[in-house]
C-alpha cells in the first residue's frame, strides 16, 4: 500500500511540474525499498514498469522515452552519465527537461540502486558496458568498439613544414565488432632538388587510406577490463613521390587493452605488427601505452582527461633502432551532452630527435550514436 501511495505521489509531482525538483518525500522515507521498488515508484511512471518506456499518448509529451531493454543503446551509456541525468534532470546532458531532476527526492546512493535495477533490463551480457569506453588517446587505438567520426590534425612545430589531417569513420556492428575507414590528407614543404637546404613552397595530397576491423574478445565490467583484436589494410593511395604514404600496401594486426583503475584513472595499451606487402620495406613492431585520469568540472559538469602516452616502433631487423615518442595531452568534452570531445597534445620524440620533429596533435570527435554534432550543446 505505501508503495502505491509513494508511486502516486511521484506521478503527481511529475505530472504537475516537469523539471522541478521532486520533493514530495524525503529520501529517508524510501530507504526500506528494494532497488526494484525504488525504480517502480520513481521512474516507472514514464519509463514503464518493464523499462521500455510508456507510450507517448499515455504520458502526454513529445519526447520519446528511451528503451532501457535495448542493449545496443543501454549498454553503452555509463552509470555515471545516467545518474547525472536522473539527479540533475535531462538538461544536464543536453536532454529534454521532461526528464525531471530527482535531487532532493532521491540521493545519489538511491539512484545508484535504481541503476542496478535498470541494468537488469538488458539481458544480453555480450554488449560491453560504456564504462569500458575509455577516453580516446591521440595515438593508441582503443579496445572499445565505437560509433565515431574523428577529425585528426597534426603539424610540425619546428623544422620543415608539415601538416597532416585525417578523417576517420568508425561504425559498430553487433555487440562487439566495428569497422573503420581512415582517409588522411597532408601538406608538406618541398625541398629544392638542387639545394635540399632550401624550401620551395608546399605540396598537398591524399595519404594512404586505411580499412580496419575490430572485435572485442573479452570484456568485464566487474574487473573493468576490455581486450580487442584488430586487423587493418593500409592501401597505397598516397602519392609517395610527394612524401605522402608508403611504396605499397601494408597490413597491420594488433591487440588493444583497456583497464579501469581506482579514482577515475585508467590505462590503455596497444601492441602489434605492421607487415608491408611489397618488397624493400621492413616488418615493424609497435607498442603504445597511455595512462590518464578523468576529472569533472563541478560534480556534473565538463569532463577533463589529462593523459600521458608513450609510443615505440621499430623494424624487426636486428640492428634496427627504436623510435620512442612521448605525448602529453588533454581531452575535454566540448558540449553538454559530452558526445563532442577534443584532444590536444604534443608529440615529443624521445629518441633520434635529429630526424623527427616535435608535433602538435589535435582531434575533435563526435560519438554519433548519442546525437548529431549540433545536438546537446
Ligand atoms: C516525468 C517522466 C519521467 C520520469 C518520472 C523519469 N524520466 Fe527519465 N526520461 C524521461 C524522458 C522524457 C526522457 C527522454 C529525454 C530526451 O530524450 O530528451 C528521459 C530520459 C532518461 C535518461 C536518459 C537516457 C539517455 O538517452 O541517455 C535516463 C538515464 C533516465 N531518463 C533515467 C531516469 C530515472 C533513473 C528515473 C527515475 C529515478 C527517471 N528517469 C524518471 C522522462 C522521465
Amino acid at each position: 500500500m505505501p508503495l502505491i501511495l509513494t508511486s502516486f505521489c511521484v506521478a503527481l509531482i511529475a505530472l504537475s511540474g516537469w523539471g522541478l525538483e521532486l520533493q514530495a518525500q524525503r529520501p529517508d522515507d524510501l530507504n526500506g525499498l528494494t532497488n526494484e521498488e525504488l525504480y517502480q515508484v520513481s521512474c516507472a511512471n514514464c519509463h514503464g514498469p518493464d523499462g521500455r518506456g510508456l507510450d507517448r499518448s499515455l504520458i502526454g509529451f513529445e519526447e520519446a522515452i528511451p528503451d532501457f531493454t535495448d542493449c545496443d543503446f543501454a549498454a553503452r551509456e555509463p552509470d555515471a552519465d545516467w545518474i547525472a541525468v536522473a539527479h540533475e534532470g535531462g538538461p544536464v546532458r543536453g536532454f529534454s527537461e521532461m526528464m525531471p531532476a530527482f535531487r532532493g527526492a532521491l540521493t545519489v546512493e538511491q539512484l545508484e540502486r535504481v541503476m542496478v535495477h535498470i541494468r537488469t533490463f538488458c539481458t544480453d551480457s555480450s554488449w560491453p558496458r560504456g564504462e569500458l569506453n575509455l577516453p580516446r588517446a591521440l595515438l593508441t587505438e582503443k579496445a572499445y568498439p565505437e560509433d565515431e567520426w574523428v577529425i585528426e590534425a597534426g603539424a610540425a612545430v619546428e623544422g620543415e613544414g608539415s601538416v597532416g589531417s585525417a578523417f576517420i569513420y568508425e561504425r559498430r556492428f553487433g555487440p562487439r565488432s566495428q569497422i573503420e575507414v581512415r582517409i588522411p590528407y597532408g601538406w608538406r614543404q618541398r625541398r629544392e632538388a638542387r639545394d635540399p637546404t632550401r624550401r620551395e613552397g608546399w605540396v598537398s595530397g591524399l595519404g594512404d587510406v586505411t580499412l580496419g576491423m575490430k572485435h572485442a574478445l573479452y570484456h568485464s565490467i566487474e574487473s573493468g577490463t576490455i581486450v580487442s583484436l584488430s586487423g587493418e589494410v593500409i592501401l597505397p593511395t598516397g602519392d609517395e613521390s610527394k612524401g605522402f604514404g608508403a611504396d605499397g600496401a601494408l597490413v597491420e594486426a594488433f591487440a588493444s587493452f583497456g583497464q579501469i583503475l581506482p579514482s577515475d584513472a585508467f590505462v590503455q595499451a596497444q601492441a602489434g605488427v605492421e607487415l608491408p606487402l611489397h618488397s624493400g620495406a621492413d616488418n615493424e613492431i609497435f607498442g603504445r601505452l597511455v595512462l590518464g585520469r578523468g576529472f569533472s568540472q563541478g560534480q556534473w559538469g565538463r569532463s577533463w582527461t589529462p593523459m600521458i602516452e608513450l609510443s615505440a616502433k621499430r623494424s624487426i631487423e636486428h640492428d634496427a633502432v627504436t623510435d620512442v615518442d612521448i605525448v602529453p595531452q588533454v581531452q575535454v568534452s566540448l558540449n553538454t551532452r559530452q558526445h563532442v570531445l577534443a584532444n590536444v597534445g604534443l608529440l615529443v620524440p624521445a629518441t633520434h630527435r635529429a630526424d623527427r620533429s616535435v608535433r602538435l596533435l589535435f582531434y575533435v570527435l563526435l560519438d554519433w550514436f548519442d546525437g548529431g554534432f549540433f545536438e546537446g550543446w
